[in-house]
């Protein structure tokens, strides 16, 4: 299979943005004799990220993906240590906040950029907001400038369901007012507008995902799927905020990426396009999942704690738009649940050094007034 050129709305224009390439001659050898694309993913060592690479250099043989990640405590070499000998793949360390390295990793003509880096974490952004901002509103601005400089034909921001704030009754469509209640969600949400301004003002060739709670192998131990199996796993209590019905819509890491692609292969620029699963459950629902799951009780091992500030309640969304584009959920919830807690238990390698040092800082930040 070919990689697609971009339709639909999309300008293509290959030949504008193509400068000298800095690569090593066998790396431009390599993609004029694939004829392919060259795509920017930003924040790629992440989780969606790293499987969104994964899925596109396996799906589109002819495509060299630049992968620019500042390797915060969320970005972890581990998670592509296998792709580092591959012609097709390469690695920048640097930050979106800094417009030189953003600069000097789109030299070389990129086709799309795909910006999945993020501070993403909603209880790490009620410590220290700041940050969220830095990341999520500021690295948006200079991406978007740098692609509307070198006329790149496609950027795509991977956004989040939270930005629509919380949902009490029905779905929230696309073009449902923003109403973002956490500083996670409203640096999301300021880095969303900055991409539609960029539409609306340039016409830069821009779209939005906007995802809903995703899970599956990789994922960094502090949100509650993860955390909780990896808890479980090593006969740890888990903390369950406030009454525990609070609903999240969970969608398998995997149909998550391939929705990305689907849209940024198929979307029409200036849109913004919903990626849900359709299947809501409470927290306590999945805690009594995985505790069962790790042959654990729930009186033993799950700690009823104070409710997280502002907690949204529902989070709902309609994602018609993108199964419109042909794409949809492949995996049901119990399978993906059970594949990532055979994950979790099979590379223990992967998660343990992640569970020490800084995070033992955070989580006792996070948890011990609780
Ligand atoms: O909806 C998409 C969003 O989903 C993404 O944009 C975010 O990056 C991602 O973190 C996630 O946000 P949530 O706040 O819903 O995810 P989290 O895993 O932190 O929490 C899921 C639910 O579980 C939420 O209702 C809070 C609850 N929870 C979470 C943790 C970490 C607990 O009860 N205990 C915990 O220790």
């Amino acid at each position: 299979m070919t990689a697609p050129r971009f339709h639909a709305g999309g300008v293509i224009c290959r030949e504008g943005n193509r400068q000298s390439i800095p690569h090593s001659s066998k790396h431009s050898q390599v993609r004029a004799e694939a004829g392919g694309m060259r795509w920017l993913v930003t924040g790629g060592l992440g989780f969606i990220g790293s499987h969104f690479i994964r899925l596109a250099l396996h799906e589109r043989p002819g495509l060299e993906i630049v992968n620019l990640d500042a390797m915060t405590y969320a970005g972890n070499p581990e998670n592509l240590r296998d792709l580092q000998a591959q012609d097709r793949y390469h690695f920048i360390k640097g930050n979106i906040e800094d417009p030189k390295a953003v600069r000097e990793a789109l030299a070389g003509g990129t086709d799309a950029v795909i910006n999945f880096a993020a501070e993403t974490h909603v209880d790490r952004s009620i410590l220290d907001p700041e940050a969220f901002l830095r990341t999520d509103i500021l690295g948006t601005h200079i991406l978007l400038e740098a692609v509307r400089e070198r006329r790149v034909a496609r950027f795509l921001q991977v956004s989040t369901d939270e930005v629509y704030g919380e949902v009490l009754q029905g779905e929230s469509r696309e073009d449902t007012a923003l109403a973002p209640r956490s500083p996670y969600s409203a640096s999301k949400a300021g880095g969303d507008l900055q991409v539609l301004a960029y539409w609306a003002t340039y016409r830069t060739p821009v779209l939005i995902t906007r995802g809903c709670n995703t899970y599956g192998p990789n994922q960094y131990p502090e949100k509650l799927i993860p955390l909780f199996i990896t808890n479980l796993l090593d006969d740890q209590p888990v903390p369950l905020y406030g009454d525990g019905r609070q609903i999240r819509d969970w969608l398998f890491v995997e149909d998550h990426a391939r929705g990305i692609m689907r849209v940024l292969e198929h979307g029409e620029s200036g849109n913004v396009y919903n990626l849900g699963a359709g299947d809501s459950r409470t927290n306590l629902q999945i805690t009594q999942a995985l505790v069962q799951a790790c042959a654990r009780t729930m009186e033993g091992h799950v700690r009823h704690v104070a409710d997280r500030e502002g907690h949204d309640r529902r989070y709902a969304i309609d994602s018609s738009k993108a199964r419109a584009l042909g794409w949809k959920p492949t995996v049901p919830f119990e399978e993906g649940l059970a594949t990532t807690i055979s994950w979790y238990r099979k590379h223990e390698e992967w998660w343990r050094p992640l569970k020490s040092g800084e995070f033992l800082q955070y989580y006792q930040r996070q948890y011990a007034h609780r």
